[in-house]
């Protein structure tokens, strides 16, 4: 009776074209909305950043990152070789307590880090003269009236902060920054999305859309502001391009047209903010290793199901206990022993599986896996199909793009199916929509947008 527990997983995990194709349209709508003055779920925040860059940008830029898993700190040297750079950088661990602590204790560990990191490379923090410019890249859903500005919107990645949703983080960080003696100007807060498409650009003309599919799931892309009606009060002229920071995680939180299953709907129920992120509790990060393991926990309650039987699984019933490199590995595993999967079974969870179990896991890792890269590019289509672009290149960044296995290839054959295209003559041609690793975008892109916005300020745009 696993075989007919397989049967049933596919049957709700599978996203076929159709669906596809209806999210897709659904997506095109949303992304519209959310530039109107009602907006929708999805918040489609300008985000200032007015142009591309040409690859002649110059000067050095201090690059802050504060992602899901990493804190990490650079210094870019844009150099006047077009589309060159230098970069030296260090990686801080974000300390997990930190997330779900009290604000004045994240400011205070992220000065402390700009504090090293300054210290280091350019000595005694008291005798600089001039502070230097820095890009924040802050990657969470932030109102910008200015690009210097965010006032967070709401906490997501499972982050739950007390006392920062509807205030404007960069005063707190300036602050933190003045207590520790920091000498540091902060020039732009932007997206890690941003971030992706403007470090991708800078490198690559036929760039449109950054995405990040990591720890959280979103993209940004360039807009022009006479489909902005949120911004009919500027009066800017109706070609003026506006980066916009989609934040598509709250795709569907009214949540009528994603495939979600009961396993969905209680990690929302669970999660810090129940009704929100829909689309990305579906495909981020975060969030594949929780599924994965509340579905077996459910087949092993299931008594009509054995899975697991007469086993312990205590190991298995903690809460985000497996991240997504489990999945990973399991989906890496020969399928002729999955070896590594027992062994991971065993070691890490205390569960000995037998050779039909292992067979169930693996169809389970892999279909969470091929319905969160489907789904991923529903997103990438809409914003295709808003756009009318025919061909582009996206820029991708996150760990799950770059290390869950098979994610680009099932992506890349989802968006063939919605977009509806022909069968490739030449098997080494490009897709129309090729999705590109974008590496290391998010410090190049702070840095480049700190010194955009520098060249707009000279200019007194
Ligand atoms: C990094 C980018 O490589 O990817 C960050 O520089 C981004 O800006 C991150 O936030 C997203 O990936 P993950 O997996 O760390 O959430
Ligand atoms: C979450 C954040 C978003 C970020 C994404 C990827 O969706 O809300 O701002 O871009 O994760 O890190």
């Amino acid at each position: 009776n696993l075989l007919a527990q397989i049967q049933h997983l596919e049957e709700i995990f599978t996203v076929d074209t159709k669906k596809l194709k209806e999210i897709t349209n659904h997506f095109v709508s949303e992304l519209a909305k959310g530039l109107t003055v009602e907006g929708g779920s999805i918040p489609m925040n300008p985000t200032w950043v007015m142009s591309f860059p040409d690859g002649y940008e110059t000067g050095t830029f201090l690059a802050l990152d504060m992602g899901g898993t990493n804190l990490r700190v650079c210094e870019i040297t844009l150099t006047d070789q077009k589309s060159e750079f230098d970069i030296i950088q260090s990686k801080y661990r974000m300390p997990e307590e930190l997330k779900t602590g009290k604000s004045d204790e994240l400011w205070e560990y992220i000065a402390d880090c700009l504090y090293q990191f300054v210290e280091t490379h350019h000595g005694d923090c008291s005798k600089m003269s001039e502070p230097l410019p820095l890009g924040f890249t802050f990657s969470y859903p932030a109102t910008q009236n200015y690009v210097d500005e965010g006032i967070l919107q709401r906490w997501t990645k499972g982050f739950d902060i007390d006392g920062v949703e509807g205030k404007n983080v960069v005063p707190m960080f300036e602050a933190a920054l003045a207590k520790r003696g920091v000498p540091i100007r902060l020039n732009a807060l932007i997206n890690d999305t941003t971030g992706t498409l403007i470090a991708s650009a800078y490198t690559d003309t036929k760039m449109r859309i950054g995405c990040i599919f990591g720890t959280g799931c979103n993209a940004a892309y360039m807009e022009d502001v006479g489909s902005i009606p949120k911004l009919a009060h500027m009066n800017l002229p109706p070609d003026t391009p506006m980066a916009i920071n989609c934040e598509w995680g709250a795709f569907d939180n009214e949540h009528v047209i994603l495939p979600r299953t009961e396993y969905d709907v209680a990690i929302d129920r669970d999660s810090p903010r129940p009704g929100q992120q829909a689309f990305e509790k579906m495909i981020a990060g975060l969030y594949l290793g929780e599924i994965f393991r509340l579905v077996l926990v459910d087949l092993h309650d299931n008594n009509d199901v054995q899975l697991f039987e007469g086993q312990d699984i205590a190991q298995l019933r903690k809460a985000y206990s497996l991240d997504s490199s489990f999945l990973s590995i399991i989906e890496e595993d020969p399928f002729e022993n999955l070896q590594e999967t027992f062994d991971n079974f065993k070691q890490r969870l205390n569960i000995v599986c037998t050779r039909p179990e292992l067979e169930l896991i693996r169809r389970l890792a892999e279909l969470i896996g091929t319905r969160a890269a489907r789904l991923s590019s529903c997103g990438v289509a809409a914003i295709c199909k808003k756009k009318n672009y025919e061909s582009c290149h996206v820029g991708a960044d996150g760990s799950v793009f770059n290390k869950y296995p098979h994610f680009k290839a099932r992506g890349a054959q989802a968006l063939k199916e919605i977009l509806d295209w022909p069968e490739k003559t030449d098997p080494k041609a490009e897709d129309p929509v090729e999705i590109l690793a974008a590496e290391d975008g998010s410090g190049v892109g702070a840095a480049l947008i700190a010194a955009l916005t520098l060249k707009r300020v000279k200019e007194g745009n």
